[in-house]
Parts: structure tokens; C-alpha cells; sequence
């Protein structure tokens, strides 16, 4: 039995409180390395992510200490240091992030962002680096129900406010959404029969599978035009949008982000 593996309602419950639930933003906020070294004449680069969707981002203790953690964490890490810059992570709602970054109180989004055509005239948008499907979560006793995209008809569909699945299931005839700030509250949602089935990306819905009892991957299979996750950036800003173009060239170069995916992989999985 893996870690996750006796995770209960009232666990996750205490993680949702825990992770504020996207309030108090600025509890939120932290070091990547875990160490707020503030030197006064130090650049600092700020990530604004929304630190619920393993393996991309999430929180973990790491040597005792709430660290966020994940593959885009990684590759925002190697940003930074190919900047020389000092990394600063803050946690945020997903749906405030473009927000967010249009006011220049941080500096980039990295959060398992796909490249909307609405998000192309709000923010500039880096080259892709990193691909995935999307899947169907519903519990173990309704796999074959929800075994196509039609059977989500009319269906009560768990989603994250301000994400792409949230239009994806606005498209779905009948369907009676609950849109939520958090991944781990849909969770819930699910394990307590408020709601029968989730959109989210493939390798979140396989954490959260694995972790969870009593959650299943449907065989559904959903098509979608914006797959591939960027990087967003204020518009304007082409120095930090070439900056982070050309260290994404060097990680996918040097295969460092299958690396990185495969290792917040395993610790997402408590490995
Ligand atoms: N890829 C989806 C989108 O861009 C969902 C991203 C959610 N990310 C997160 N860190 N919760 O809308």
C-alpha cells in the first residue's frame, strides 16, 4: 500500500485546510528552496501556480517543511537559475493567475497551462513543453457507465474554476456542473456522491487515482484542440518570454523534463 493509499475523507479534508483552499494567499507563498533568503539587490523571478495538481504541483513535506513541488516547479527552478535570478512560489487560485500576472504581482505562470485562444489575447504564451490527455475520474462502481464521452450527458461533472475542462463540460449536453477552485475538493465531491465525474489532465486523474481509494479511470476518451501546457508571461514582457523559450529549448534538449515528470511522478506517489 502506497502512502495515499489509506488517504481518507477527513485527510483530505485537513489537506484542503491545510492548503487554504486558495485563501490567504500570501500563507502561501513560498521559497522554492524553502528558505526565504531575501538579499535586498537580489533579482527575484515570482511563479504563480496553483499548487493542486500532481505530479505538475503540489505541496509535500520535504525535511519537516511545507515545500510545493512538481515538474513545472523544476523547470521553473531552471528559469530562475538560468537567469540568475532566486525563485519565489506563490500559491494561488487557478482562475486568479492571468489576473495575477497582468498586474505584475508575479512574474510567470507555470500551472499545467493550456493555450487557450482567450488566454493568447490576455497574456503571451511561451512554446509548449510538455503534452498530455485529458481522462474521465469517476468511482470504481460507475467505470463501465461513464466508459464514453455520450454517458456524461446530463451527468453532475466536477471541475476546476477557470479551466479548460470547465468549458470542455459546459459543452456537454445536460450536464450539471460544480466548478471548484481546488482539484482535492472535486475529489471529495466525488468520494461523497455530490458529483459522478471529473474532467482533468491524464497524469493528475493517474496521481489522484492512485492515491485515492475507490476512484477509477473511465475508458472515455476526450478529444481536445488545446492540448500542451506553456508558460504565461505579462504581455509586453518578450525579454522574460525569450528567456523562458530558450531554457525550455534547453531542457526538452537535454531530456530533462521527461526526467523531471517522471520524478514528481514518483514522489506525488509518496515513492
Ligand atoms: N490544463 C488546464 C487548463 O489550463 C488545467 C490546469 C489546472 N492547473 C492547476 N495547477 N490546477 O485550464
Amino acid at each position: 500500500m502506497n502512502k495515499w493509499g489509506k488517504l481518507s475523507l477527513g485527510m483530505l479534508l485537513t489537506v484542503g485546510l491545510m492548503t487554504g483552499c486558495g485563501q490567504n494567499k500570501d500563507e502561501n507563498t513560498t521559497a522554492a528552496t524553502g528558505e526565504a533568503t531575501a538579499s535586498p539587490t537580489a533579482k527575484t523571478l515570482t511563479l504563480g501556480t496553483s499548487a493542486d495538481f500532481p505530479p505538475y504541483e503540489f505541496h509535500k513535506v520535504v525535511d519537516g517543511k511545507d515545500t510545493i513541488v512538481g515538474f513545472d516547479i523544476d523547470i521553473a527552478k531552471d528559469i530562475a537559475a538560468d537567469m540568475g535570478a532566486e525563485l519565489v512560489v506563490k500559491d494561488l487560485p487557478f482562475d486568479s493567475l492571468l489576473n495575477e500576472l497582468s498586474s505584475g504581482r508575479i512574474d510567470m505562470v507555470i500551472s499545467g497551462l493550456s493555450p487557450t485562444e482567450e488566454r493568447k489575447k490576455a497574456v503571451d504564451l511561451s512554446d509548449i513543453y510538455y503534452k498530455a490527455e485529458q481522462a474521465v475520474v469517476v468511482r470504481e462502481a460507475d467505470k463501465d457507465k461513464f466508459s464514453n464521452i455520450d454517458a456524461l450527458k446530463g451527468a453532475k461533472i466536477g471541475i476546476q474554476t477557470g479551466s479548460i475542462q470547465e468549458d470542455i463540460a459546459k459543452g456537454i449536453e445536460g450536464a450539471q456542473l460544480t466548478s471548484l477552485s481546488k482539484i482535492s475538493e472535486i475529489v471529495l465531491q466525488l468520494q461523497s456522491n455530490r458529483v459522478d465525474a471529473s474532467i482533468m489532465e491524464g497524469p493528475v486523474a493517474k496521481s489522484f487515482v492512485k492515491n485515492v481509494p475507490g476512484l477509477v479511470i473511465t475508458d472515455a476518451a476526450l478529444e481536445v484542440e488545446d492540448d500542451g501546457y506553456v508558460v504565461g508571461i505579462k504581455k509586453g514582457n518578450t525579454e522574460l518570454l525569450d528567456q523562458v523559450n530558450k531554457t525550455l529549448k534547453r531542457l526538452q534538449s537535454e531530456g530533462k523534463i521527461d526526467e523531471y515528470v517522471a520524478a514528481a511522478s514518483k514522489l506525488a506517489d509518496g515513492e
